[in-house]
């Protein structure tokens, strides 16, 4: 077989894209009421400090940690007998496989997801208890998407694609049609953008049921594929770095997604920096008390980083899509987003190397309250006097305030001191910023 037939998907085919009814969702959310969580959507208490009333729809709290169980739920339910026997098959590194591993277990469907072999042991362990046959294939997605499908044909197994497939999109449509139940006048909704479906969905339900509603799409700079289609009219290929959204990732985006979306159903995409997703998982830890992916906190780091000043005082609905982050790169974003914003202080100070001379130096912090997370002594590379020794120093403050203060202390005390360069300038929050966003241009990029 060719490669273009063995790559053929004839629910995504580039000749005949499928528009997405507002009915067909209607019937997917009555379809799989039951078999998945009716999510809370809850005001959000960032609120106050984001300026405006934000609702946060809980999508991490499902079964598997993500929505993408809404559209595999669908699409499996839709199955006749014949392709319920010889089962389903997946080709993902993330939510998409742990999904459709657990749902055509419960459903009795034979399932077989295939990862590349550079995938996280943590997924590839996750997707296989949750009971899919899997299969390591290729380094890449490309190569496991081709084994997938080459096995698909020749087992006669029904190929999912996670963000495409339409009975996909239809069952992410349905966070559209419970956000809309659960909140009363919503100005604008803000969602995650990957390969598509999740925005797909949820605007045509929220566009059919309030028409002046906004909707808006988020996209990471290491991940802004459907930007770029959308400002090529084209789906082209957008080339992925690693990312901390990692459940974005995607190179090319739908078929059917950019063919519905392109038909002005998102009022504007913005892309906003890693560094705010960062900081954005770090306050929704500290302040909403949950934990969320990178893909799950793109729209309240958007929000963050002023990307939406025009939402000032209004209702709007963000998607926390997702809660699969391993505890390393919890670990790692936690630590990034309290250095941006000037709570993890890093710098050298030359003190006595005479007993008592670290000591003193330890007290000054001491008594401004300041906590000292690790602090490692340079002796042979140093100038001046041998009886000096650099400290390379790294403290946890309260904040921009508590470090100024800090740092004039040590000035005060210390002839050698060097502070690594910070900004408090990137520290400013939403609505602070006025940028592209207004403009009638239908992308807007965080400068
Ligand atoms: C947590 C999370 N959020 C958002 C998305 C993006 O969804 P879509 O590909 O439908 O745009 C994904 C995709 O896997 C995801 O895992």
């Amino acid at each position: 077989m060719k490669n273009e037939d063995i790559e053929f998907d004839e629910f995504c085919d580039p000749d005949n894209p499928r528009k997405i009814k507002y009915d067909d969702i209607l019937a997917a959310s009555r379809r799989i009421m039951g078999t998945i969580i009716r999510t809370p959507c809850t005001r959000a208490h960032m609120s106050e400090k984001l300026g405006m009333e934000l609702f946060l729809k809980h999508e991490f709290l499902q079964i598997t940690g993500c929505f993408k169980e809404r559209g595999v739920r669908n699409t499996l339910m839709l199955l006749n007998d014949e392709q319920k026997k010889y089962g389903v098959i997946a080709a993902t590194t993330g939510n998409h496989g742990c999904a459709v591993s657990y749902h055509s277990t419960s459903m009795g469907v034979p399932s077989i997801v295939v990862m590349h072999t550079f995938s996280p042991i943590t997924k590839i362990n996750r997707c296989e208890r949750f009971g899919a046959k899997l299969m390591l294939h290729g380094t890449d997605m490309a190569m496991a998407k081709h084994y997938a499908m080459t096995i698909a044909k020749e087992k006669k197994m029904t190929y999912i694609n996670g963000f495409d497939h339409p009975n996909v999109i239809e069952g992410q449509g349905t966070v559209g049609i419970e956000i809309m139940e659960q909140v009363s006048g919503i100005d604008a909704v803000i969602v995650p953008c990957g390969g598509g479906s999740l925005l797909c969905g949820i605007a045509i339900v929220c566009k059919h049921l309030k028409p002046d509603i906004e909707i808006y799409g988020v996209e990471t700079d290491k991940t802004a594929s459907m930007v770029e289609a959308l400002r090529k009219n084209e789906r082209v290929h957008f080339n992925i770095e690693a990312s901390i959204a990692d459940g974005l990732g995607v190179n090319k985006v739908g078929v059917n997604t950019f063919y519905n979306l392109k038909q002005g159903l998102v009022d504007k995409m913005v892309v906003v920096s890693e560094d705010w997703v960062a900081r954005a998982i770090m306050h929704i830890v500290e302040e909403e008390k949950f934990v969320v992916e990178g893909a799950g906190a793109v729209c309240v780091a958007a929000i963050m980083a002023g990307l939406f000043p025009n939402l000032k005082g209004k209702r709007v609905v963000a998607i926390a899509s997702g809660g699969n982050i391993d505890t390393t790169t919890l670990a790692r974003a936690l630590e990034r987003g309290m250095a941006a914003e000037g709570r993890l202080v890093k710098f050298k100070v030359t003190v006595c190397d005479r007993p008592g001379g670290m000591a003193e130096m330890c007290g000054l912090l001491a008594n401004l309250g300041v906590t000292l997370r690790d602090c490692v002594p340079e002796r042979a590379w140093i100038k001046g006097d041998v009886f000096s020794v650099e400290l390379k120093v790294i403290v946890e403050t309260r904040g921009w305030d508590h470090t100024k203060e800090m740092v004039e202390t040590i000035k005060k005390n210390y002839k050698e001191c060097y502070f690594q360069e910070m900004s408090e300038k990137s520290d400013k929050t939403a609505g602070t910023r006025r940028g592209p966003c207004l403009a009638p241009n239908p992308v807007c990029m965080q400068k």
